[in-house]
């Protein structure tokens, strides 16, 4: 962020700069891509610019360019309803011992009853809102960052009416487990670029949805829950994300997913006109597959790589960080990765024997867990990866307050 001008503009549009390459000019605003982030250098908009002449009515929301970003509060949310190893050996042959031995897992939450992935993200999200004393009004907008919608439209919209957040806009974004890490970044890109000043990121999943209770490959893993935090506007010199990574690969797809049966051996319809696949059918989503061998060696290969990418991009080394802050999939997974970068075990956040894989929710509900818990202080730097399908997989380093 050297050499930044922040400044505040009237542009029309949201400010931002994504698409563009080393120099570009919007509007008003002439932004650089530096270190892999869009760093505005001048912000003044010229006398006579096309700006002056736009009519439209007033905005709430300053357009401010070049602002920093904060992580200022957290919040939790599980069902209530608890699976043991024990309890799960009674449904697939399995036992507590090889759970606990190849993953760490030692019980799950999974919804049941009125439960609902709605419900878990409002409650994750209030808590975040109280610890942060900000009023729902205040909130400009709502990532949902879900792969388990209630919706196939998303839920998002649902959970910011449901939160009161009635000056907000809200979107889903699905990324499996890099859900949160995509909603990270995206939070900081609308305070940094739009001028927004709260945004609330909610990590939510129910992939015991999505799990087939016969196959004791998969079931073992995962379990249900929410976790939100508050992404809060500061002044540029006071940014608390300071680097990020972020990646995507379709290829190693076929090693993890949840796909419909669109393309697949479904019965081919001919229509009158011999046309076939018309009308299309109602694609329903297989339970999630998984090839567990090639997932853990992505994981222990790609999670090092991009955090060391990270850190790079803040000018700190693997010593800086007070806390290692991984997707919690697999405990030998975040062992490999914390030895890889030299981290010791008494840095590592894990709260994973107690709620398994829950995919976007995994990082903020750890996080919370670890700041209520007394552990994560004001001022702390805290190394999170997300990974999972897509192939996706991502990093920040960011403070905490
Ligand atoms: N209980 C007992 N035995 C089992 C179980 C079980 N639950 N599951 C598999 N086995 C058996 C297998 O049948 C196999 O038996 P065999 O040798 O007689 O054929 C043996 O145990 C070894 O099976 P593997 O699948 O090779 O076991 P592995 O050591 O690879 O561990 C695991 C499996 C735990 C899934 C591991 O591969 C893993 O954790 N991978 C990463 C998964 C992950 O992190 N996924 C993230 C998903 S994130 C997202 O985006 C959704």
């Amino acid at each position: 962020m050297a050499n930044a001008t922040a400044g505040v503009v009237s542009l029309h549009g949201t400010g931002m700069c994504a698409g563009a390459r080393d120099m570009v000019r919007l509007g008003t605003v002439r932004c650089c891509y530096r270190a892999r982030r869009w760093d505005p250098v001048t912000c003044a908009a010229p006398s006579g610019s096309v700006t002056e002449d736009v009519v439209s009515k007033p905005r709430r929301l300053p357009r401010v360019v070049g602002m920093g970003s904060k992580l200022i509060a957290c919040g939790s949310a599980v069902p209530k309803f608890e699976i043991s190893n024990d309890d799960l050996a009674k449904i697939v042959e399995t036992s507590d011992e090889w759970i606990s031995v190849r993953t760490g897992i030692r019980k799950r939450r999974v919804l049941t009853g009125e439960e609902s992935l709605k419900g878990l993200a409002v409650a994750a999200g209030k808590k975040a809102l109280a610890m942060a004393q900000v009023e729902p009004d205040e909130i400009d907008l709502v990532i949902l960052c879900t792969s388990t919608p209630n919706d196939l439209f998303g839920t998002g919209a649902q959970v910011h009416t449901a939160l009161g957040c009635k000056n907000a806009w809200a979107f889903d974004a699905t990324a499996a487990c890099s859900g949160f890490l995509v909603g990270l970044v995206t939070a900081t890109r609308f305070i940094k670029g739009g001028g927004y000043q709260n945004v609330l990121v909610i990590g939510a999943d129910c992939l015991s949805r999505h799990v087939d209770w016969t196959d004791r490959g998969t079931c073992i893993l995962f379990g249900d829950g929410a976790g939100a935090v508050l992404v809060q506007a500061t002044a540029a010199e006071d940014d608390g994300f300071l680097g990020f990574d972020i990646h995507s690969d379709g290829q190693g797809y076929r090693h993890l997913n949840a796909k419909t049966s669109e393309g697949g051996t479904e019965e081919v319809i001919s229509n009158t006109n011999g046309s076939t696949n018309f009308p299309p059918k109602k694609p329903a989503f297989s339970f999630i597959q998984m090839n567990g061998k090639e997932v853990f060696r992505f994981a222990v290969r790609c999670v090092p790589q991009s955090i060391e990418a990270s850190l790079e991009e803040a000018a700190l080394t693997s010593s800086n960080i007070d806390w290692l802050l991984l997707h919690q999939a697999n405990r030998r997974i975040i062992d490999a990765v914390a030895t890889r970068l030299q981290i010791p075990a008494e840095k590592v956040i894990s709260n994973l024997a107690n709620y398994g894989n829950t995919s976007a929710a995994s990082i903020p509900l750890a996080l919370d867990e670890a700041v209520r818990g007394g552990k994560v202080k004001g001022g702390d730097i805290i190394a999170a990866s997300g990974f999972g399908a897509g192939l996706t997989w991502g990093s920040a380093i960011m403070r905490w307050q």
